[in-house]
């Protein structure tokens, strides 16, 4: 008979892998429920530490990560709600131990510590424990984990490779790499108190070092730039009319829009720092801010390859940290918001917004900008609609919104301070520097 040639159990296992024991739904929901409270502590990490962490590129893969971390944790949610478990309890700290080995990463205290903390140790063991359940649990009863753990797995070994170069580049300062590996020992013998991220792996830890934890952690949200920034407090802000500006050159206005975007680096800058400073949202709050602050770093590299792509080296512009650091630290992380939605919301009108950001590119012809506005148009849309999802919706009326962005505008022009300008009027200079350059050069697909 052909269909007893059919593959059987859906393709999924085979007869053997499906007969193993495997785990109980118990053992699962404690598993879940340990992989959940890692993933929520580093989006907790990065977001404290986005402000202090001075390069660039880390930023851009702290953005992206700290997305995926909100994002898996809100499958195991999903999960452990499927598992007759309620109350859910997915908040609840797991172990103390777990919470002070994640503590301790937290006090990470430069780049390379952080990167050996989130990437070498915290997300290299929580590989091996999402492995091994997936390796051990019942492929065919359990599948609904099986999926959800094959996803996580397949986006944790991308990071960890990215953490693993990063971390391989900063080590090769001596003295840096030195310490570097001294706190990961110090981290793995926390870890090891906790019994591993599974709670099931014994070690004999005769006794632990000093906890840096033990102090209040300090959050810093001065944001730091590495040292390839300069003129990092200039507010010259010609290139923010130049693109409105019909009388010229679509070129010109082009250059202006790209310039926009990469200076969208200060965005995650302002946005880490409303999330570090609002515990105890629905969980769902932290994926739609952490998506959103993936999408800047995205508007921001969309400026970072356009100038690559044409041969400019960015780190030359004077891309300014003056609106982060003036949110970040004169305002309350509400008032934040507040101005987060009253630009996002000024970008949706069709005769200004992100809609006349596009028409403006098309006259250019440079199809790598056309699809780039294109895409951040779409972007910024979704983060309208991230806005009357959580903070209209507390502020209770669109109204009241925009009245307390009035208010934080106010407080920032009593405030702000007089800033060092190093290139007065770049712009003009940028321009002859990129006369020669044609941007109609290139077809959209
Ligand atoms: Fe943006
Ligand atoms: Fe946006």
């Amino acid at each position: 008979m052909k269909n007893r040639k059919l593959p059987s159990l859906a393709g999924l296992c085979t007869y053997e892998e499906a007969s193993r024991v495997g785990y109980s739904v118990d053992r699962n929901v404690e598993l879940l429920k340990r992989y959940n409270y890692v993933k929520t502590r580093l989006v907790d990490i990065i977001s404290k530490h986005m402000n202090r962490t001075p390069e660039w590129e880390v930023k851009g893969a702290f953005s992206l990560h700290i997305w995926l971390d909100a994002e898996h944790s809100q499958l195991i949610r999903k999960r452990v709600a499927e598992m007759r478990e309620p109350p859910l309890q997915l908040d609840k700290v797991p172990t103390d131990e777990l919470k002070i080995f994640l503590n301790e990463v937290l006090h990470s205290d430069c780049t390379l510590e952080l990167l050996v903390g989130i990437y070498d140790v915290v997300r290299s063991y929580l590989l091996n424990a999402l492995k091994r359940h997936l390796a051990e649990t019942n492929p065919l009863v359990d599948q609904p984990t099986c999926r959800l753990l094959t996803l996580i797995i397949s986006e944790e070994e991308k990071m960890l490779e990215w953490g693993r170069q990063a971390i391989e580049i900063l080590s090769e300062d001596e003295e840096q790499s030195r310490r570097s590996v001294l706190w990961k020992e110090h981290l793995e013998l926390f870890l090891a108190a906790a019994f591993g991220i599974s709670g099931t792996e014994e070690q004999v830890v005769s006794s632990l070092p000093l906890a840096r934890s033990e102090k209040p952690f300090e959050l810093n949200l001065v944001p730091q730039r590495d040292e390839r920034f300069t003129d990092i407090f200039n507010n010259f802000d010609y290139p923010d009319q130049a693109y409105k500006d019909e009388t010229l050159d679509p070129k010109e206005r082009t250059w202006a829009l790209l310039f926009k975007r990469i200076r969208e680096m200060d965005v995650p800058e302002m946005m880490c720092s409303i999330i570090a400073q609002t515990p105890g949202k629905p969980w769902e709050y932290y994926v739609d801010m952490c998506r959103q602050i993936w999408d800047e770093v995205r508007h921001s590299m969309m400026g970072e390859v356009a100038f690559v792509h044409k041969g400019i080296d960015w780190t030359k512009l004077p891309i300014r940290i003056n609106w982060s650091y003036e949110l970040n630290t004169l305002l309350t992380p509400l008032e934040r918001h507040a101005i987060l939605y009253d630009v996002e919301f000024g970008l949706m009108p069709g005769d200004i917004g992100k809609k006349f950001e596009l028409e403006v590119v098309k006259k250019s012809g440079y199809g790598l900008a056309i699809t780039f506005q294109d895409h951040d148009w779409a972007d910024e849309v979704l983060h309208a609609q991230i806005g009357r999802k959580w903070f209209v919706k507390e502020m209770k009326d669109h109204h009241a919104a925009l009245e307390l962005a009035q208010q934080a505008y106010k407080k920032i022009a009593f405030a702000r301070p007089t800033y060092p300008i190093e290139q007065e009027n770049w712009w003009n200079d940028f321009m002859q520097s990129v006369s020669h350059i044609s941007l109609a050069d290139e077809k959209l697909v």
